[in-house]
């Protein structure tokens, strides 16, 4: 059965925050340093979640648990996060999370989607027909310089 997408709300604020800490330690390790992901979940803590309000922000739900979340800038049509549970990977929450993202982004008559994608979700926007573009390095904090990879889609 697909998870149920919706709308983030403020309370959803510290699951949405354990799922991107656990991913960021678990799923995100295997392609980045010990050190790099340690700083990057550091950074994150309920408050950080500024773009419930100010972005088109949903979480999946499956079974009254959040299993992950998805932030599209509909202004500079960017995909900014598809993040899921470790726990629940494999399960085609991302992929149902990426959808609605784009059907979302078809509706305001966006044209192309981009994305700045880890190395490790690099496969996962390949296989929803994301071509990359160039390697980049993308700053999280002053300290923190991740590399990632810029794709795009035409939708
Ligand atoms: C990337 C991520 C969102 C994928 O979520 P998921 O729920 O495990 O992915 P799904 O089960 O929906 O997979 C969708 C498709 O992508 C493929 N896929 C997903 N991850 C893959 C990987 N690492 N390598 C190869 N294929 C992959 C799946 O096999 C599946 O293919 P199918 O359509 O043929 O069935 C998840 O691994 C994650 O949260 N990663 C850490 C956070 C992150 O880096 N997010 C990106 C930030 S820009």
């Amino acid at each position: 059965m697909s998870p149920v997408i919706r709308r983030a709300t403020v309370l959803d604020r510290e699951a949405i925050c354990g799922i991107q800490r656990a991913a960021v330690l678990e799923t995100c390790r295997r392609s980045y340093p010990l050190e790099e992901v340690t700083v990057w979940a550091g950074l994150l803590s309920p408050e950080t979640y500024y773009a419930i309000e100010n972005r088109y922000f949903v979480v999946a739900e499956r079974d009254g648990r959040l299993e992950g979340f998805g932030q599209l800038d509909e202004e500079e049509g960017e995909v900014e996060a598809v993040y899921v549970d470790p726990r629940s990977g494999g399960r085609g929450t991302g992929k149902a999370l990426l959808a609605h993202l784009e059907a979302r982004a078809r509706e305001r008559g966006l044209l192309e989607l981009k994305v700045r994608s880890t190395l490790n979700a690099e496969p996962f926007y390949a296989r929803a027909g994301y071509e990359r573009m160039a390697l980049v390095r993308y700053r999280l904090v002053p300290a923190l310089m991740l590399n990632c990879v810029e794709m795009r889609k035409r939708l």
